[in-house]
């Protein structure tokens, strides 16, 4: 059986999902691994480094996908690749089914069994299969990092002989997954941070983290039975932006990560609320692509208004595509360790297991 993977378009993704070291470890369960000619030369890892672990190097991805019985991707094929898919593979990916739906079509038209890995049940037995939560930490990092890079003042205070230098105020919106990661990346660097979120459980994490939680006063926890929040009424969202408006106007950098699964993103910041913020400020919104946390985002674009920066992210994970990928291969791993059965030697689609059954698109 024959694990293959394909060049990205790289004028739109960085990532690769098979690292030399993944590749030994799909090896390990007794598969076999091909790729592409200058399959990550991009990220300055050369075909040999491949070679060297096992990899078969095919000059042309049509080659790779007739080979293959099982195709890892990051993103959803292109028209021309769908039509070089042989019918009766495997294809596993972060494939956006909400937005890919004709293409996807296409492909379970050929009876290949498809699995998007932003469908994975948040189960601890998945954890290791997390694309979600993997990405996003990074996200989490990156979005201060970016943030203290375009920021015009330091973030720590500076007690120095010649006066003092305050810390910058940080504030993030939805302590998820990036939030965390924004609030303790942004405390490493010395800033004053605090956190808001519609869950009354996440006080808890963003104080273990250091940060203050803002909390929506006289509002309803707005938590699901299964641990994701739930759209705001229109109560919450006036309480929320009265307690926003204090808080805008003290922060230095607003990082808005809020996110309702398989819903567009909850717009918490008004343009009036934007507008409250001081000259040189910085809103940089994760959520820009989802349709953005603020009025003024716009995904790939910075906006200023009235000389606030207003940041939509587009792409981030390009911005660091080495550790995202490294953590990507690993996350396929995980997931074709528990979709390959070394007794059978073959994939099995097991439909009582709900990581197969929740990930999988359309039927079998
Ligand atoms: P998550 O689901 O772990 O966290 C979202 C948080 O927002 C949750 O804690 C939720 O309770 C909170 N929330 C929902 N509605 C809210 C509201 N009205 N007010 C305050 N908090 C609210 O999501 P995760 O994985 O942390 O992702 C965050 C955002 O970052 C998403 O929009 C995601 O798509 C984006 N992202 C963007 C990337 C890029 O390359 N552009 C890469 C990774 C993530």
């Amino acid at each position: 059986m024959i694990v293959g993977s394909i060049k990205e378009d790289l004028a739109l993704e960085k990532r690769v999902s098979i690292t030399p070291e993944t590749a030994k470890n799909i090896m390990s369960l007794g598969l076999k691994v091909c790729i592409e000619k200058n399959y990550a030369t991009h990220l300055g890892i050369d075909d040999n480094e491949y070679k060297k672990n096992g990899v078969e190097i095919k000059a042309s991805s049509s080659e790779v996908l007739n080979l293959s019985n099982l195709i890892i991707k990051v993103n959803c094929p292109s028209e021309n690749e769908i039509s070089l898919l042989k019918d009766e593979t495997i294809l596993i990916g972060m494939l956006n089914p909400s937005k890919n739906k004709d293409k996807l079509d296409k492909i379970i038209k050929k009876k290949i069994k498809t699995f998007s890995l932003e469908l994975l049940p948040r189960i601890t037995r998945a954890q290791s299969m997390d694309v979600l939560s993997s990405q996003s930490n990074l996200a989490g990092y990156r979005a201060v990092i970016d943030c203290v890079a375009e920021f015009e003042k330091a973030i720590p205070m500076m007690m120095t002989a010649a006066g003092t230098v305050p810390a910058a105020k940080i504030l993030v919106i939805g302590a998820g997954v990036a939030g965390l990661q924004a609030i303790a990346t942004a405390k490493r660097l010395g800033a004053i941070v605090s956190a808001t979120d519609v869950r009354a459980a996440s006080k808890e994490q963003v104080e273990s983290l250091g940060g203050k939680f803002l909390t929506v006063e006289q509002a309803e926890d707005m938590e699901t039975a299964g641990g994701y929040a739930k759209e705001t009424t229109e109560d919450y969202k006036k309480k929320q932006a009265e307690m926003m408006k204090e808080a805008l106007k003290k922060n230095d950098i607003v990082i808005c990560t809020a996110l309702i699964p398989g819903k567009p993103a909850p717009r918490i910041l008004t343009e009036d609320l934007v507008k409250l913020m001081k000259p040189g400020s910085i809103v940089y919104d994760l959520a820009a692509e989802q349709g953005g946390n603020s009025a003024y985002s716009e995904a790939g674009k910075t906006n200023t208004i009235q000389g606030i920066k207003v940041i939509g992210v587009k792409s981030l994970m390009n911005s660091l595509p080495l550790t995202a990928s490294s953590l990507y291969a690993k996350n396929l791993f995980s997931f074709i360790r528990n979709l390959y059965s070394r007794e059978k030697k073959d994939f099995n689609i097991n439909l009582d297991d709900e990581i197969i059954t929740k990930s999988l698109v359309g039927k079998v």
